[in-house]
């Protein structure tokens, strides 16, 4: 293995660079060449594969840097279709143009899935990433409970898994991915904020977390103490949620409910994403939970209950909605996404070196503490073949009290006890820096500009 591709699908996360840095370290280690292939699956889908050299001489370019945000190689929800075999052969073609001798992708769910048919031409990983914490299994053997069920869509079936096991934590299969502590650490912050004001005010907040159709983030999120918790895989009981509401209002005069975008009504169906949208890779782009909530409770609270205790002029000024939306994906990694996924980058250099292909680097919970290792993708595929999103187990929600279940609680200590550095909070006093009101802000894309290469010799 003396040179190897990198590249960054789907979504930005937090962690992204951290994740090339470790890579490239490792490769420096080993003086293997990193080409790094510039917006995801679209550079190779691109005749010209724009690249870049990550270290060249066997050293890492400045501009990698594990505490910036987003990707220096860009990102961009693009694949590779399994069933495009000319397409599929012209990408293979032009990697091994670029003498690439195995790739890695840094991505998730969607991004394992356009890595497939890559693997049947080169050794290639994924290096795991996405805040929506869904990449993995909870235990072993999870894939085998996902079943078709039949409907009246076009494609005529839905998937639907069964409830499950129970199951330890060191069962699970990437007990956490990068991104995912860093976007908690936002979310619990702006409940946090957000609260006072609902305090203050007697209102009820309605926070709306990402996620797609993973409550990960929602059960993280309750370090930010939202009063009810709401997650998609336990369908919205309304009437059990407008009393427990009541209750909380009777007791403290304001709500805060923190929820995830993919939330579901008992029939199973989306209690948002009236405006879904399909993105390149086919997933469902949500919106609107929080105000179908917000209308839920506004119906059936009504405004006298705001009226008659001259807490408010109505239901609807009562109740308000705000999403977290892009800035829990954002910004710094915090300490533990930064190191966890440098390590993983590292691992899968590792793994490619030993020429192993269709491959997932994970990171694995064992004995109190973590430890990396692999497992071949085939394992997380149904017996349809399909690799799904990892569901937030109900065994660790608890979904009478809308919030965490003892096993969630002991989940999540696992990751953020210390999760957090110092340098993390230390990095915010940067803020107020003076230079950021007289100094423009300077991209990274200016500079990696000027090191992109293209297959047919033209740079810049
Ligand atoms: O998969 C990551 C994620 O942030 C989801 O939580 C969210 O639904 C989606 O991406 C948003 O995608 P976009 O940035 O393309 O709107």
């Amino acid at each position: 293995m003396k040179r190897i591709g990198i590249l960054t699908a789907g979504g930005d996360t937090p962690a992204l660079n951290a994740t090339i840095l470790g890579a490239v370290q490792r490769a420096n280690q080993l003086r293997i060449e990193v080409v790094g292939i510039i917006k995801g699956f679209s550079g190779l889908l691109n005749p010209n594969v724009p690249h870049v050299f990550l270290n060249p001489l066997f050293q890492s370019i400045p501009e990698l840097d594990a505490t910036r945000g987003g990707t220096i190689l860009g990102a961009s929800r693009d694949y590779v279709d399994g069933n495009d075999h000319e397409t599929i052969s012209r990408v293979a073609g032009r990697l091994n143009k670029l003498k690439i001798d195995g790739l890695i992708c840094v991505g998730g769910d969607g991004t394992l899935n356009g890595m497939q048919p890559l693997s049947e031409h080169l050794p290639t990983v994924l290096a795991p990433k996405t805040i929506d914490n869904d990449l993995g299994l909870n235990y072993a053997d999870e894939a085998n409970e996902w079943a078709k069920e039949p409907n009246d869509s076009a494609r005529g079936y839905r998937y639907k898994k069964n409830p499950g096991r129970d199951f330890g934590l060191d069962e699970m299969v990437n007990f956490v991915t990068p991104g995912f502590a860093t976007a908690v650490f936002v979310s619990a912050q702006s409940i946090q904020r957000i609260r006072t004001t609902a305090e203050s005010h007697r209102r009820i907040a309605i926070i709306e977390v990402m996620g797609r159709d993973c409550g990960m983030i929602a059960l993280g999120t309750s370090y930010g103490q939202p009063d009810i918790i709401l997650v998609p895989e336990a369908a919205v009981d309304e009437t059990l949620l407008v009393e427990r509401v009541l209750s909380i209002l009777d007791v403290q005069k304001h709500a805060v409910i923190c929820l995830s975008e993919g939330i579901v009504d008992t029939e199973g169906q989306c209690l948002g994403a009236v405006t879904s949208s399909k993105d390149p890779a086919g997933n469902l782009q949500y919106s609107g939970a929080a105000e179908a909530v917000k209308r839920l409770l506004v119906k059936h609270i009504g405004n006298d209950f705001f009226t008659h205790k001259r807490r408010n002029e109505s239901a609807d000024a009562a109740v308000f909605v705000r999403k977290v939306g892009h800035t829990q994906r954002g910004g710094r990694p915090i300490l533990f996404d930064r190191f966890q996924a440098s390590q993983l980058g590292g691992k899968a250099v590792d793994l490619l070196k030993e020429e192993l292909t269709n491959c997932v680097a994970t990171l694995q919970y064992r004995d109190g503490g973590f430890v990396l290792d692999s497992v071949n993708a085939n394992v997380l595929r149904d017996r349809w073949g399909t690799i799904h999103a990892r569901p937030l187990s109900p065994r660790l929600y608890d979904a009478k009290r809308f919030q965490p279940s003892p096993q969630g609680i002991e989940y999540l200590q696992s990751i953020f006890h210390t999760a957090l550095g110092a340098d993390d909070v230390e990095s915010q006093r940067h803020l107020f820096s003076t230079g950021n009101l007289s100094r423009p802000y300077q991209s990274v894309n200016v500079d990696i500009n000027k090191r992109i290469q293209r297959l047919d010799g033209a740079s810049g």
